[in-house]
């Protein structure tokens, strides 16, 4: 008699575990498909017309989120925003990604661009071009970002209008982006690995030419406290 009852109350037990891991699996499936259509309806609503495309755009950027954050606002130093870049910047920056000879050897992104057709990179542009780009919160050194400001509007200024916030021309907003994706990227264009236009890299030589590193430092560190 003892001996039936330790055994059913084993196979209860059994049955038990069982159940619960069972409703524990399908309590996590749940909480998974909650957690991804949120995700989606919130960048969805943050758009403008809910059109068919722009649900692909949005998945399509859904992609980089994880290094360059949610709606491309970066929590990481050394990756730079794309919210809120105009649709020329970053087009131009995709492609010249995806061409081996495009001028920007990047570490990451030749890879990733490759994987994406016109029509997506597109879409993309579309999409990052409606989101809200957003300072990035730094440490500012003023007496630094004083002397920034100085080389700034004596060499840049007139492409990088409004303190670097305006994004003409492909110009690319500077204004509140990371100080050490903007260092690396200007070593990048002094050293030869980025290509830009003649007129900037002749304006970024100069003030290299004049005070080094310091003076690349000190408009990095104008830029970062734009926070507009
Ligand atoms: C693994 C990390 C990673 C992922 C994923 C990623 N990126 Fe990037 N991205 C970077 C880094 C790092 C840079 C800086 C350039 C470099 O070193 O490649 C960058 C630079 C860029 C730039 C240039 C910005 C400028 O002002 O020149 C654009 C545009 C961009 N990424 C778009 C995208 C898009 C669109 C996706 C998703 C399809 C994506 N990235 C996915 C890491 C990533
Ligand atoms: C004649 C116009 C012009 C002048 C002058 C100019 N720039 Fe630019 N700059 C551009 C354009 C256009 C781009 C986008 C080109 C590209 O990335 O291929 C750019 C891109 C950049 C970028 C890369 C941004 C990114 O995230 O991709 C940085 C950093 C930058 N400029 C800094 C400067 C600084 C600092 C100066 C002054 C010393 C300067 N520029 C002067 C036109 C100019």
């Amino acid at each position: 008699m003892g001996h039936k009852i330790s055994l059913s109350t084993i196979f209860v037990a059994i049955g038990l575990t069982f159940s619960m891991s069972v409703a524990m699996a399908a309590d996590e499936a749940k909480a998974d498909a909650k957690e991804a259509p949120a995700a989606e309806a919130k960048a969805d609503a943050k758009e403008a017309p809910a059109a068919g495309g722009d649900a692909r755009a949005s998945m399509l950027a859904n992609t980089c989120a994880g290094c360059h954050g949610t709606n491309g606002v970066s929590t990481g130093p050394a990756i730079p925003t794309i919210a809120g870049l105009g649709e020329e910047t970053f087009t131009d920056a995709m492609n010249a990604y995806k061409d081996k000879d495009g001028g920007k050897n990047g570490t990451i992104m030749g890879r990733i661009a490759a994987g994406y057709s016109d029509e997506d990179i597109e879409a993309m542009a579309g999409f990052f071009a409606k989101q809200k780009f957003v300072p990035a919160k730094q440490e500012i050194d003023t007496a630094k970002a004083e002397a920034g400001k100085k080389l700034h509007e004596k060499n840049c200024k007139k492409c990088h209008e409004d303190g670097g916030a305006s994004d003409v021309d492909g110009s690319s907003i500077l204004a509140g982006q990371w100080k050490p994706y903007l260092n690396y990227t200007l070593k990048d264009v002094l050293s030869g690995d980025r290509t830009v236009g003649k007129k900037m890299l002749k304006k970024v030589k100069a003030v290299h030419g004049d005070g080094g590193d310091d003076a690349i430092a000190a408009l990095v560190e104008y830029y970062a406290s734009q926070q507009k």
